[in-house]
């Protein structure tokens, strides 16, 4: 028996409907979409578009052909940033950061871009008048992350947003954990670009990310290739969305999402962000009565998702994640996540920490069982 609690790095298990519509395209259409006029490859057109537009409509994006498919989040970060700054211009980003996106943006600062990383405070949240203060009139982007890796917890995204507005730069969204488990308005919140992987709270398969850009967002594309379109020009064509997706899509992983999608939109993301919550608020309350641990992030529920970090004192969080696996069947995930520097930031640099991410399909009895075997791992001795 396995406990899958790393649902932060992928979500696991997937919705049936999820393996069903890879199943089916896989099966059934197999053509590649805009790459022929037969039916088979129109129906994979027809999927493509779909899936756009449903993902507009999860996001409150203004225009679904301004949705662009992807492999991952890492791919839309580096997207965004590369195809939006130039030598020259200021970007803001925070401490809290995953290094999908602050590896980007430190190789963009050595080729010309000014880079200020705005630290956050011991619980790992952002000050929105500390982003007001290291504006420039050459500010361009203000990147930052919805929810961290590390800790779950909420940035103030709204306010951030109004402050880059204001001062005329974008605002790029890292949602890798907050799409699926919070409810994100493009629109009403004023992002810009909005990065998300397919992969984690979508529900969909490994392999799928996206990128969404608000209608004013001029956009360079990263990779140049065959588009299935304006095939006798040399370069590659401008157009939203086929000029940003060069080569072949990933189309059986597009359906899966499509279908993690419909079952998140079915059930209600609040509804699945509160049940996630729950989970991470159970596990805070029991492991915090464990001797040594101490557990990370904001104080207040209502500034976290589900997922959740902790140290033991005189263990070493690698050793735990070990012990949990071997003796338990239990999969946690220690270290750094990607995310040095918010170690730094809360004070757990540089052994990590042990991360906890249940997820929808996370049950009490395995919650339980968790926490009973950190607490049997704990009174045995120090891994
Ligand atoms: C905050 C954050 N940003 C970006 C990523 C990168 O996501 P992906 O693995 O889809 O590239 C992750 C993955 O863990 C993440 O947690």
């Amino acid at each position: 028996m396995s406990i899958y609690l790393d649902n932060a790095a992928t979500s696991h298990p997937k919705p049936p409907q999820v393996y069903a519509a890879v199943l089916d395209v896989m099966q059934n259409i197999g053509a590649s979409p805009g790459r022929g006029g037969y039916g088979l490859a129109l129906e994979a057109s027809r999927l493509l578009f779909e899936t756009r537009e449903a993902l507009a409509s999860f996001f409150g994006a203004a225009d679904s052909s301004r949705i662009i498919f992807t492999h991952n989040a890492t791919e839309s970060l580096n997207l965004a940033v590369r195809g939006t700054l130039q030598s020259g211009d200021h970007v803001i980003t925070s401490s809290m950061e995953h290094n999908s996106l602050l590896r980007p943006l430190f190789m963009l600062q050595k080729q010309g871009v000014e880079l200020t990383v705005v630290p956050a405070n011991v619980e790992g949240l952002l000050d929105p008048e500390d982003v007001r203060r290291a504006l420039r009139p050459s500010t361009r982007l203000v990147a930052l992350a919805h929810v961290s890796n590390v800790t779950g917890g909420i940035q103030p995204v709204a306010e951030i947003a109004a402050i880059a507005s204001k001062a005329g730069a974008l605002l790029l969204l890292d949602a890798a954990q907050s799409a699926g488990c919070l409810p994100i308005d493009m629109q009403a919140l004023g992002i810009d670009l909005l990065a998300a992987p397919g992969h984690k709270g979508l529900l969909g398969p490994q392999g799928t990310g996206l990128l969404a850009v608000a209608p004013h967002v001029r956009l360079c594309p990263l990779l140049a290739g065959g588009t299935g379109s304006s095939s006798d020009q040399d370069l590659q064509p401008e157009g939203f969305p086929e000029g940003f997706e060069a080569g072949t899509h990933n189309l059986p992983g597009i359906a899966g999402l499509k279908a993690g999608v419909a079952f998140l939109a079915a059930t209600g993301v609040e509804t699945v962000g509160e049940r996630e919550r729950e989970h991470g608020n159970y596990l805070r309350e029991r492991l915090a009565q464990l001797p040594g641990c101490c557990l990370y992030g904001p104080d207040n529920p209502e500034k976290r998702v589900g997922l959740l970090s902790l140290t033991m004192a005189g263990c070493d969080p690698a050793a735990l994640s070990f012990m949990l696996d071997r003796e338990y069947g239990i999969a946690v995930r220690a270290g750094l996540h990607c995310a040095p520097r918010a170690h730094r930031t809360i004070g757990s640099y540089p052994q990590g920490t042990l991360r906890i991410s249940p997820g929808w399909f996370t049950t009490n009895v395995e919650l339980d069982l968790c926490c009973t075997a950190l607490a049997t791992i704990i009174q045995k001795g120090s891994p």
